[in-house]
């Protein structure tokens, strides 16, 4: 991609305004508004977000999960615990979560600390993904080296054979995580760079609200 093509890339944001007197005082509920809006656009992977995590190394790392669900206060998504993020986790257990809905000219940081959910809840909801989804979670050791595609591909078959119908147990290695915000900033783009950004950060009191130059 050439430099002046990156140039042209530029666009006036209009499609809505976000201001303090018409703000929920918690930030759950206009998280719900706009994941609606979003929905109701009836483009896919409304629940796709960017994870950023910590490694052992100190570098950050990133890449798309599924949120799927806000329980007891947590965002909540499912992984390998083995995997590079699982294992990111188990180091720094503290990540950052990113929404991105061009459609709607919006953007929603959260940042909180993470921790596993219980065997129960993963193995609820392990049992009421398809099967090949189930096989795909049991026979993948998520973030390693893999020989090449084939031996992937023989571990899921013989899984298949394995378990038949019913599918496996959820194995220990696969679950949730819950992550419990501390701040979510909410973007909502507006004309000439004046963007409008509302900052909810926790307090002993309930939630702060401040707004931030964009
Ligand atoms: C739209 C989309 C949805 C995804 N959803 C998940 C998910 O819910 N859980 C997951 O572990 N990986 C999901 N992935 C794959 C991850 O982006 C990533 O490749 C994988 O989890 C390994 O990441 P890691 O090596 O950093 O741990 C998804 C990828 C895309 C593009």
């Amino acid at each position: 991609m050439k430099d002046s093509h990156l140039r042209k890339d530029r666009r006036d944001y209009t499609k809505g305004e976000l201001l303090e007197s018409e703000v929920p005082g918690n930030p759950f509920d206009l998280f719900q508004d706009w994941f609606a809006d979003r929905s109701e656009t009836g483009r896919p992977d409304a629940t796709a977000m960017t994870l950023s995590t910590v490694g052992l190394d100190g570098r950050p790392d990133a890449r798309i999960v599924l949120l799927k669900g806000i329980e007891n206060g947590g965002f909540e998504f499912f992984t390998n615990y083995q995997s590079k993020k699982g294992q990111d986790l188990e180091h720094q257990p503290i990540a950052h979560l990113l929404f991105f809905w061009p459609e709607v000219e919006r953007q929603v940081r959260v940042v909180g600390r993470v921790t596993k959910l219980s065997y129960e809840r993963n193995s609820k909801y392990f049992k009421e993904r398809p099967v090949g989804s189930q096989v795909g979670a049991l026979s993948s050791p998520q973030s390693r080296v893999l020989d090449g595609r084939s031996s992937l591909e023989s571990t899921v078959q013989a899984n298949l054979a394995k378990y038949g119908e019913e599918g496996p147990d959820c194995p220990e290695f696969w679950g949730g995580y819950s992550l419990v915000p501390e701040e979510i900033e909410f973007w909502q783009g507006r004309s000439s760079r004046l963007h409008d950004r509302l900052r909810f950060s926790k307090s002993v009191s309930g939630w702060k609200i401040e707004r931030l130059a964009p």
